[in-house]
């Protein structure tokens, strides 16, 4: 039988990964996306490695009325949200901004996955609630410490959104899945991260460097408690992490879930250094960044890795793809991006 996911910011970085590999792997697709933070290359590209016309809504799921009018027009088995504002920095200086699209636009799917007599509900959290672990790994036990950015606060509310939509309406299922830091591009390089501006995350950052953008990188502290003193983080690759979500919405619609609602870390449970990741890319690319070491960034935590173990025991999912093929793939979209200004 085959199975409908809509994907909420299917447009976006994650979102248009994730509907690659899940037409890829069977399922009917719809996107639907409001275009404020991209335009329509990776939703084109989407069609392209897929060979197919995948339905697209142009919708803001702040609207109640167009969610609802979707979810009435649409037999969806699954929703994947990923329609939010992810910019730390920014939802600091406007904190309205971030609660009312961020929180709004989830209550929406919950209130229309609700009003439809249940769906199935994964929503893209973050290793950001777990702020500054005192233990590491994190696995999906760690506590969540108190979020350090109104961006980081509304995963963890739209977390617990989810948690109480499921113990309190029938037939509503929710997967949170913790990313770690996703990077890299598809191989194809047809789709990727695309940041309005000046990125804010690294291999961005380090990818328009690269190519002339930008002039220099700067490393943010090389004074960290960690063995060459740059922070320490978990890069997931992009299509590693896309296949996690075809593993989720396998378990939600099979009967394999444990609880009506689960959590699961996606990472690969080795930390490494933002250093070691600068060189890395030189090393594969086969050329050299201009960096210079600059004060810390605030916000930073020190050291994050997953405990991946539990989505492997669980679904039996784990990264595969190297670092290396991963950055690789990152320097081919942003040349694939230059090629076709
Ligand atoms: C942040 C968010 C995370 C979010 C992710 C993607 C927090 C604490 N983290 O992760 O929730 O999912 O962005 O939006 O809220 N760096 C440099 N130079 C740069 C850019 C970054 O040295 O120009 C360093 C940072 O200091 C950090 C590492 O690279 O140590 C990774 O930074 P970044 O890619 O921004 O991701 P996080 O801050 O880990």
């Amino acid at each position: 039988m085959k199975r409908t996911v809509l994907v909420s910011g299917g447009a976006g970085y994650i979102g248009s990964h994730v509907s690659v590999e899940l037409s890829q792997a069977g399922y009917d697709v719809i996107i639907a996306d409001d275009m404020s933070n991209c335009d329509d290359t990776n939703y084109k590209g989407v069609c392209r490695i897929t060979g197919k016309e995948i339905p697209f809504y142009r919708m803001d799921f702040c609207d109640m009325d167009a969610v609802s009018r979707l979810f009435a027009s649409e037999k969806i088995d699954a929703v994947i949200h990923f329609a939010a504002f992810k910019a730390v920095g920014e939802s600091v200086a406007e904190p309205l901004k971030y609660y009312r699209n961020n929180l709004c636009s989830f209550m929406n799917i919950l209130q229309a996955s609700r009003d439809a007599g249940g769906c199935n509900v994964l929503f893209s959290s973050s290793a950001t609630v777990y702020g500054q672990a005192s233990r590491l790994p994190v696995t999906e036990e760690s506590p969540r410490l108190p979020a350090t950015s109104p961006y980081g606060n509304t995963k963890q509310i739209c977390e617990d959104m989810l948690r109480d939509s499921v113990a309190a309406y029938k037939g509503i299922k929710g997967i949170s899945l913790r990313y770690f830091n996703p990077i890299g591009a598809h191989p194809s390089a047809l789709i990727g991260e695309l940041p309005r501006g000046v990125p804010n995350n690294l291999v961005p950052y380090i990818t328009q460097t690269a190519i002339g953008k930008r002039e220099v990188l700067s490393i943010f502290g090389n004074d960290y408690p960690t063995p060459d003193g740059t922070c320490l983080r978990d890069y997931i690759d992009i299509v590693d992490l896309a296949k996690a979500h075809v593993c989720t919405v396998s378990r939600m619609l099979g009967s394999g879930m444990e609880d009506d609602y689960e959590i699961f870390n996606i990472g690969t449970g080795r930390p490494v250094s933002v250093l070691e990741l600068v060189k890395g890319f030189e090393r594969v690319n086969g050329l050299k960044l201009n960096y210079r070491f600059a004060p810390r960034r605030p916000g930073d935590v020190t050291a994050i890795w997953a405990d991946p173990s539990k989505a492997e025991r669980a679904m039996g999912w784990k990264a595969e793809r190297s670092l290396d093929e991963t950055l690789a793939s990152a320097w081919a979209w942003e040349k694939h991006l230059a090629a076709n200004k």
